[in-house]
């Protein structure tokens, strides 16, 4: 069942975002040929507009590259969103059969048959406050996300692919990865196994007129047997994420997706017999 649309957690809606569309250019190539990257920016890995699809979902999210959504062979390969971090580390792989199954696919469970085998699309459009985060120093950064900004691994150790220990205090007694941090309070450990199949874009708008700031963010994308899956990790990110000062969610979307179809078969097929 598709719940009624509600605004959940940090939603403040912008008009012109409903329904939005990512736009084409990444906000780093522009900083990069502004001579504005700085140096843990490193953002220059190519994103936005550049994906492959073959009009059938199963096929089209094995083909895709999206970050952390396929066994890549140098693990050091994460793409890094704008804020710099590496972006996709602990996403579901799509060669994780059980995982798809458990979290992405619709199953027999669902109550609307037509939907079977395929899934559920949130967008949303989450521009940042990207001078702020500039500003900010590295160690606090680092305890927004939770994680390395150089390596991607977690603050309590390790290599990137390394699991967060989300229970581990210093010696003072304080929580390594911060309450408040953000891989914390999205991680299926926090989360009852809630899981999300991410697969968002970075995007641009240039500058603001009127404030001079650079317009970019994030468009948001993630598949989902349940959207209900979203809206109990962004109740929880809405409410306590320390990523909220520098992050506002503008435009927001849920969309049913029907599974592909076979040689002879109809787009809607099963939606209609
Ligand atoms: C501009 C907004 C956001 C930024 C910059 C951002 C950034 C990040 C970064 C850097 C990571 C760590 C690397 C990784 O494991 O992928 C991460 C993890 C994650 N994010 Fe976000 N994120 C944003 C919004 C969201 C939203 C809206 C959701 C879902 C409601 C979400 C869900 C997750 C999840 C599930 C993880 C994995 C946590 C874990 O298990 O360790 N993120 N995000």
């Amino acid at each position: 069942m598709i719940p009624p649309r509600t605004a959940v957690g940090q939603l403040r809606t912008d008009l012109r975002w409903i329904g939005s569309r990512p736009a084409a250019t990444p906000l780093h190539i522009q900083l990069d040929e502004a001579g504005l990257t700085t140096p843990t920016g490193g953002a220059r890995d190519g994103r936005g507009g550049h994906r492959r699809g073959d009009g059938h979902l199963h096929g089209a999210l094995d083909a895709w590259a999206f970050p952390g959504s396929e066994e890549r062979p140098r693990p050091e390969s994460t793409p890094r969103n704008l804020l710099g971090f590496k972006d996709g580390t602990r996403n579901i792989k799509a060669q994780q059969t059980d995982l798809m199954n458990d979290y992405v696919w619709v199953g027999k469970e669902a109550d609307q048959p037509w939907m079977r085998n395929g899934s559920y699309l949130v967008a949303r459009r989450i521009p940042m406050f990207i001078e702020n985060w500039d500003r900010d120093y590295l160690g606090d950064q680092q305890n927004v996300i939770g994680r390395a900004k150089a390596s991607g691994a977690p603050l309590t150790g390790g290599t990137e692919f390394t699991d967060p220990k989300f229970t581990a205090k210093d010696d003072q007694g304080h929580l390594v990865i911060p309450a408040n941090a953000h891989v914390r309070l999205a991680s299926h450990e926090e989360n009852g196994g809630t899981r999300l199949l991410r697969r968002g874009y970075s995007y641009t708008d240039g500058i603001d007129p009127v404030r001079g700031t650079l317009l970019g963010g994030l468009f948001f994308i993630a598949f989902m047997k349940d959207p209900r899956q979203f809206i109990t990790l962004q109740q929880k990110l809405g409410t306590n994420d320390a990523l909220n000062e520098y992050i506002q969610h503008t435009g927001s979307a849920l969309f049913a997706v029907p599974p592909g179809i076979s040689r002879g078969q109809h787009w809607g097929d099963a939606l209609f017999s």
